[in-house]
């Protein structure tokens, strides 16, 4: 059995995680973390029957675990991700702290220096789909952010083959838990509820730098400067629990058409287990995909003009965090991908 341990287990991502990992069938706990409820039990902080014991970080015997997952805020998760990989054991960070290849982009985007440079030379980015090969040999994982999972995968087909450039806007919604579990004045109830809210808009939000790192090495950009690809990106708070749905503007060139950017979509994703291409005249929608850790991916392409329209869905805490962990996780030891992921 592999030994699991998960650092930030009492947030929201850490929770999933723990729910996957209990009945997944080649994974045991080692260990769960909190700092601030350390010596108390799952059941005193979540309304379940599991009466785990927390531990404090310093606590957690770090080499006792084959994996440890950490579910803790970006910039929190440099050291510990350091710690683990000194104890020399495999990590899959959940955070953004390692998804960005550049210590100086992430400085930019993240408004803080990057405290372990040389460990982003060993973190592979996370997302199967695209680096599937590189994961099964990696010892630092990062799993990638929620939105950018919905918007990279809706739009990888395009950059492969050549016809991702320019502007490209990413109009996007998310549920609330996407903010995690730390109460904010924003995401309160009556802040949210029967609100619709856009936030981070105008190319300022973290998630970009991602988006467009990953598309780019896919092929997604070109030497002439005015059609160098940049994500639009609009993020939207939305009042439900969980979900993301990202609505992708695409400007095709001219000799594209239909059929062959279905062909594109169909041979980037066939056999994917967590890819599910919706046939011509559905759209993507959150309740696809929420409780799963599939991405929907819808195409709809306007009459008589080059734009095409992507609707891509995931649930945030699946697809878009613990449960694509778990499929990383499943690649890293050679196990099945959808293991313990299938009823998902
Ligand atoms: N929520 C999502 O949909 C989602 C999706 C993709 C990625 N992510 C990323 O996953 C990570 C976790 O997100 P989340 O939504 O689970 O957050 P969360 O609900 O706010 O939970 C954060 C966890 O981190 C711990 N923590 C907070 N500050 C810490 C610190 N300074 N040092 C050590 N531990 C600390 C908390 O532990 P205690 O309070 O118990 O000590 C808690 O267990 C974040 O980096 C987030 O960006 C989240």
């Amino acid at each position: 059995m592999i030994q699991a341990g998960i650092i930030g287990a009492t947030g929201y991502t850490g929770i999933e995680l723990y729910r996957l990992l209990r009945s997944h069938p080649a994974v045991q706990i080692a260990w769960l973390t909190s700092e601030n409820s350390a010596g108390q039990r799952l059941s005193d902080l979540f309304p379940c029957p599991w009466d785990e014991p927390l531990l404090a970080m310093a606590d957690a015997p770090l080499a006792e675990a084959d994996v440890v997952f950490l579910c803790l805020p970006h910039a929190a998760s440099m050291p510990a991700v350091a710690a683990v990989r000194a104890a020399g054991v495999k990590a899959i960070d959940l955070s953004a702290d390692f998804r960005l290849h550049d210590a100086a982009t992430y400085q930019r985007w993240y408004q803080t220096p990057h405290s372990q440079p040389a460990l982003l030379a060993e973190a592979v980015y996370g997302l199967p789909e695209l680096h599937r090969a590189e994961i099964a040999g990696a010892g630092l994982v990062a799993n990638p952010g929620c939105y950018p999972t919905s918007v990279i995968l809706g739009l990888t087909p395009l950059a492969r083959a050549g016809w991702l450039a320019g502007q490209v806007i990413a109009d996007s919604k998310s549920g609330v838990s996407g903010a995690g579990r730390k109460p904010s004045l924003t995401t309160s109830f009556v802040e949210a509820n029967e609100n619709l809210s856009p936030y981070s808009i105008g190319y300022s939000h973290r998630h970009i730098a991602e988006m467009e790192q990953e598309l780019k090495a896919e092929g997604g950009t070109m030497n002439d400067e005015r059609q160098k690809l940049q994500i639009v990106f609009s993020p939207h708070l939305l009042p439900v629990s969980r979900g993301i749905l990202s609505t992708l503007y695409v400007t095709l060139p001219d000799s594209v058409d239909e059929a062959a950017v279905r062909a594109a979509y169909n041979d980037a994703y066939r056999g994917e287990p967590f890819v599910h291409l919706l046939p011509a005249g559905k759209v993507a929608t959150l309740q696809h995909v929420v409780h799963s850790n599939r991405c929907a991916i819808g195409l709809t392409f306007v009459p008589n003009s080059p734009t095409l329209i992507v609707t891509s869905s995931i649930d945030n805490l699946l697809k878009g965090a613990s449960g694509q962990a778990v499929q990383n996780m499943n690649v890293l030891f050679g196990l099945a991908e959808t293991m313990g992921l299938r009823n998902t």
